[in-house]
């Protein structure tokens, strides 16, 4: 008898089988016990008739099995049309291997800071194993899709000395008998892969330690930052929204079930799967915020309110290019012909989930780079490294940095990023 997990179900219609599950929930009368299974891989249902199995059996499922016992269940699997699986287990026998006593998630609603406390164990519930499966097809969608276009990966050092989006929400510690950061982007060292390797792209943990409290920003999480020589900002602009496209085609076509129990129907995603996604510069944008009545000056970073209203406008993911130098970093590529803006772009996810992507081009000269490092009050020595590859055959080149909870909590149509990562860290919270 083969030992399976309840996701080959199907393949094993009418065999007897052996599996390692929990129990999420049970239902019994008299005669036959309903016993809600998952073993990690799926959720289905097993049944157990008093006749097919041994007295002891049968009262002990009645009784000794709690939510979240751990037991070997072996029977025989059925189809089942009722049931949203499609399969069930006959029970034959039944060997517990863990009690559970007093499980402290129950079937009735719970309020959210009760859940992250015991996130622990919260992860074993049907909505958080979702969002953690289709969080794992996108990060294997990444390297598919970087793969495929001459990428590789270079990973950039988490402990740093560096910092790359500005100095206010930095994580010091202490590295020896210096100070060292904690990673806030991976950017400066992509930049240099990009130089020695043509396309690159990290993929890795980033922590800002930014006092604000809000659905949008963890205090760790996860992005992935592509870098591409020879490469200005326009070409990479297509990149990006073919980018994107792709991540959400690997989830409409490999995460049907987990939408589903994450409340989004994939038809409301197909539309975002074509590309190009509309353009619109900072200008328009300001303009367009003030037309409706918005308090925003030329000059101003916009907040969710503003991102919200700008991406209501359009059906498709919206690039917002050339924000001014004065709210965007000492990296991007000065504009052509104006003085005071940046060669860049935001991409802001419909629906009201605000920036998914930042980027831009990235200055090649010396001397400007040198001096909007000065200016952005950054110690010019940490730096040295950097402004090199300014030095030794500079090239155009391009990247951006995609955050994935907030791609993630986009595409599940979530109201929170602490949801679609596995263990947050938020303001307040480092635990579990
Ligand atoms: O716009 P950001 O700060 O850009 C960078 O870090 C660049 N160095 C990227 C690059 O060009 N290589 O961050 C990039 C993305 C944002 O668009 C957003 O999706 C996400 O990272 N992000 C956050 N996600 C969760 N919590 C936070 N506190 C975030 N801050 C930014
Ligand atoms: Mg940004």
């Amino acid at each position: 008898m083969e030992t399976i997990n309840i996701i080959d179900a199907p393949k094993h219609v009418n065999e007897r089988v052996r599996i390692g599950v929990w129990l999420t929930d049970k239902r019994s009368s008299g005669k036959i016990a309903f016993l809600q299974l998952r073993d990690g891989t799926a959720f289905f249902q097993g049944i157990l008739r008093k006749n097919d199995v041994t007295p002891e059996v049968f009262e002990m499922a009645r009784h000794e099995l709690r939510q979240e016992s751990s037991f070997w269940v072996t029977g025989e699997i059925h189809e089942d049309a009722r049931s949203k699986f499609g399969y069930e287990i006959q029970i034959e026998d039944i060997e517990l291997i863990g009690e559970s006593v007093d499980y402290p998630i129950g079937n009735k609603e719970h309020g959210i800071d009760f859940l992250l406390d015991h996130r622990h164990l919260w992860l074993r519930s049907s909505k958080p194993h979702a969002l953690m499966r289709i969080r794992d097809r996108v990060i294997r969608a990444n390297y598919e899709f970087f793969g495929e276009h001459g990428f590789t990966k270079i990973d950039a050092p988490i402990l740093t000395a560096n910092a790359p989006e500005g100095t206010t929400d930095l994580f010091k510690t202490k590295y020896f008998d210096r100070d060292a950061y904690l990673s806030q982007s991976g950017q400066l060292y992509e930049e240099a892969g990009a130089l020695a390797f043509d396309r690159v792209y990290s993929f890795g943990p980033v922590f800002r330690a930014e006092k604000s409290k809000t659905r949008r920003h963890l205090i760790e999480f996860w992005m992935i930052e592509p870098e591409m020589a020879f490469m200005h900002q326009e070409e990479s602009l297509q990149l990006q929204e073919e980018y994107v496209a792709y991540l959400i085609k690997a989830v409409i076509k490999d995460c049907s079930r987990e939408l589903e129990v994450v409340g989004r129907d994939p038809k409301t995603l197909e539309p975002f799967t074509q590309t190009p996604y509309p353009r619109i510069s900072y200008d328009e944008a300001i303009k367009l915020l003030q037309d409706a009545g918005m308090d925003v000056q030329w000059g101003d970073d916009f907040g969710s309110p503003e991102e919200t209203y700008l991406a209501n406008h359009f059906s498709k993911p919206v690039f917002v290019l050339n924000y001014p130098k004065s709210i965007k970093p000492f990296y991007m590529k000065g504009h052509p012909t104006r003085d005071d803006v940046y060669v860049c772009a935001d991409l802001l996810a419909p629906e009201g989930y605000g920036e998914i992507i930042g980027g831009s081009e990235r200055e090649t000269d010396y001397d400007t780079l040198v001096a909007s490092a000065k200016e952005a009050g950054l110690n010019i020595d940490d730096y040295q490294w950097y402004f090199d590859l300014r030095k030794y055959g500079t090239v155009p080149h391009s990247g951006f940095g995609l955050g994935l909870e907030r791609f993630l909590t986009w595409i599940c149509l979530q109201d929170h990023l602490r949801e679609v990562i596995p263990f947050p860290r938020l303001l307040n919270r480092i635990y579990p």
